[in-house]
């Protein structure tokens, strides 16, 4: 690792400087789990029949509902099947270092962070959990874990009768959806930690991003403010991205490479 690096991560650690990790897909890449919009990416390879990008709207789970939980139980299984790895449990390191000035902003839905030990209280993931479901018509704001009996799926295997009976909402037995964010739906505070995000930003004084392609708007507006902040900005990445690109551009650092390579590298810097 480059001193600069090194004397720079100390800098913020011997201050007791707040870190904010933000994640994506990346760094889950060496758990088996496809990136989207890598070679073997979702958004890149594509279901049967529809544009991925359309699978991911709540317009397509209005009009084929089965088709999208099909698609979701498909990537559950995918998700179930991976481990967490070396850059997942570096971060839960982080976290046991650095307690409330720790802060984990994730865009995956896959839990692995969660599994890997992480705190649900100081990881905010973003694009919601597809272990999760709730309403789909918001008769409650609550969301539930999916029920045990619906199996996962093969990719083009479709639900039954039976797991249809399953996926309901639990308070008003009508359809639930998969706790996940859509592309034609906002970020909130409810579900998704928007306001808190934001403030996570403000507040930090280094953020962390790996194994993220910079393709959605509230981890760039993350970037943004922790960049305005002239938070120390620090980018994980095989390849080189809008992160990357702020992160040099603001007198941070560009690590080019996978993060279960780089993140433990790291933790030793956040010790006291
Ligand atoms: P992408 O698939 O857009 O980007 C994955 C990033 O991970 C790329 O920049 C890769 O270079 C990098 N990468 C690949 N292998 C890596 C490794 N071993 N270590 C570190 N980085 C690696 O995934 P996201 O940026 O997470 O949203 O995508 C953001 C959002 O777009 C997703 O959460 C999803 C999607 O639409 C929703 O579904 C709402």
């Amino acid at each position: 690792m480059k001193e600069k690096l090194r004397e720079a991560i100390r800098a913020v650690a011997e201050k007791e400087g707040r870190l904010v990790v933000l994640t994506g897909a990346g760094i889950s890449a060496e758990s088996g789990i496809p990136t989207f919009r890598g070679p073997e990416g979702y958004w890149t390879v594509g279901s049967k029949e529809y544009r991925p990008e359309e699978m991911a709207t709540f317009a397509m789970f209005s009009r084929n509902p089965d088709e999208v939980w099909q698609w979701y139980l498909y990537r559950l299984g995918v998700c179930r099947k991976g481990e967490p790895n070396a850059g997942h449990r570096a971060v839960v390191e982080m976290e046991r270092l650095l307690g409330d000035r720790f802060l984990l902003l994730t865009q995956n839905v896959d839990g692995l962070h969660l599994r890997a030990g992480n705190t649900l209280e100081r990881t905010f993931q973003i694009h919601g959990n597809i272990e999760f479901m709730r309403c789909a018509a918001d008769c409650t704001r609550d969301f539930f874990p999916l029920p045990e009996s619906v199996a996962t799926k093969t990719k083009d295997e479709p639900l039954t009768d039976a797991d249809r009976a399953a996926l309901v909402c639990p308070r008003c037995g009508g359809r639930s959806r998969p706790h996940v964010l859509w592309f034609d739906e906002c970020y909130d505070e409810e579900h998704y930690r928007f306001n808190s995000s934001i403030q996570a930003a403000v507040a930090a004084d280094m953020l962390l991003s790996v194994g993220t392609s910079g393709a959605t708007n509230l981890p760039m507006q993350v970037g943004a403010i922790a960049s305005q902040k002239n938070a120390l900005l620090v980018d994980v990445n095989p390849d080189s991205n809008p992160f990357s690109t702020m992160a040099e551009g603001s007198g941070g650092f560009f690590c080019q490479g996978p993060a279960g390579d780089i993140l433990p590298e790291f933790v030793d810097l956040f010790a006291p």
